[in-house]
């Protein structure tokens, strides 16, 4: 087990690239960042080496994996053909934080196992630079799935997953904290319409300025009821959600919203149980709870923080942790899909 740390972050070696490329070529998992969340990577071409992946995040077999390509021959040897719409997509977004889901070509190609058996598969081409050297350097397509055991937050740093991971990768590289925090925007076009599959940093906005019809899947936001079929099979899944009971509170009028929390908070209190509220830097002074935590200013802090104060959330020990909302705006519809989910839907909106 050769499982290597750089110890200078962000200024990673050629050769650990070049080390980690060749662990990708023998079979082996690399535990890699990308622009979004850092992957579990191994050769998509290569079906005992993906079997790794999901046995070290102990992942469900009808999960499908994402392909990780690193130039357009990758793309047009996987799938079975590139729409109009789907190449202005890559025009604009690629490389960079967007799935897109593809007619897969011949199964032989792709084995199953990567697309769950599905006729569809997803690919993306990173932006990060040592994501796409290790690409360019392993040769070949690299299945990778958000770095963290299945149901966890995804791991935004190196280490916030080193415990749950070690021992089940082969090689490391650590580029610090990833830029984004939540992982990709995952699209389907159909009919010259695209729908969003998972919300991410390529924003709804975004995507109309590309096509004329965006439509959000109905899951996005909404609760997968048993027996339900999924469009995406990411959905039906427990994800991000601490052992901590949480809960998302929103209101679009911010002093509505802090009432409401504190109100919420008051009750606990009487009852004597500890409360923890996440929320907006702005707001924390208003906070009544005896713990508060600051997630960010900006909406791009909110994503790139949120992962890693979910992840601490278990050692506090308090009885409830309220989360504020950010809406569905923008970057705001990729968090409240994330938050929605750690709270198991337990949210309010006033
Ligand atoms: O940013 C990201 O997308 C990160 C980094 C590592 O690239 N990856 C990631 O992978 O988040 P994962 O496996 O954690 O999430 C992939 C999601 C899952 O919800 C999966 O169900 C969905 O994409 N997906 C993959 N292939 C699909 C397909 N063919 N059809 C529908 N959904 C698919
Ligand atoms: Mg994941």
């Amino acid at each position: 087990m050769i499982s290597k740390y750089s110890d200078q972050k962000e200024k990673i070696k050629e050769e650990e690239i070049e080390e980690a490329a060749r662990e990708i070529a023998k079979g082996n998992l690399v535990l890699f960042p990308t622009e979004t969340v850092y992957g579990i990577g191994a050769n998509a071409l290569d079906e005992e080496a993906v079997k790794k992946i999901f046995i070290a995040k102990g992942r469900a077999q009808d999960n499908p994996l994402i392909v990780h390509v690193s130039n357009m021959q990758m793309v047009e040897d996987i799938v079975e053909s590139i729409g109009d719409l789907e190449r202005k997509l890559i025009q604009r977004f690629w490389p960079g934080p967007l799935t897109i889901i593809f007619q897969r070509k011949s199964k032989e190609v792709i084995p199953n196992i990567v697309t769950a058996n599905l006729d569809t598969v997803g690919v993306r081409m990173p932006s990060n630079g040592i994501a796409k050297e290790l690409i360019g350097k392993a040769g070949v397509p690299i299945a990778a799935p958000s770095a963290n055991v299945s149901g966890k937050p995804s791991g935004t740093k190196v280490e916030d997953i080193i415990t749950e991971l070690d021992g089940k990768v082969e090689y490391i590289l650590d580029g610090g904290l990833t830029d984004i925090g939540l992982e990709s925007t995952v699209i389907k076009v159909e009919d010259n319409k695209i729908n969003i599959l998972r919300p991410g940093k390529i924003t709804k906005e975004q995507l109309e300025e590309v096509a004329e019809e965006v439509e959000v899947d109905k899951h996005v936001l909404g609760r997968v009821e048993q027996n339900e079929i999924v469009s995406s099979p990411g959905m039906k899944y427990r994800h991000y959600a601490p052992n901590t009971k949480c809960m998302m509170i929103y209101s679009e009028n911010e002093e509505k919203m802090i009432n409401e929390i504190n109100k919420v908070t008051n009750q606990m209190q009487q009852e004597n149980k500890k409360v923890l509220v996440i929320g907006r830097k702005e707001h924390l002074d208003s906070y009544l709870a005896e713990r508060k935590w600051n997630v960010g200013e900006t909406l791009e802090e909110v994503a790139k923080n949120i992962f890693t104060l979910l992840r601490k959330v278990d050692k506090e020990q308090v009885d409830l942790v309220i989360i504020e909302g950010v809406g569905d705006k923008e970057l705001g519809l990729a968090i409240t899909n994330r938050l929605i989910r750690a709270c198991a839907y337990n949210y309010l909106e006033v």
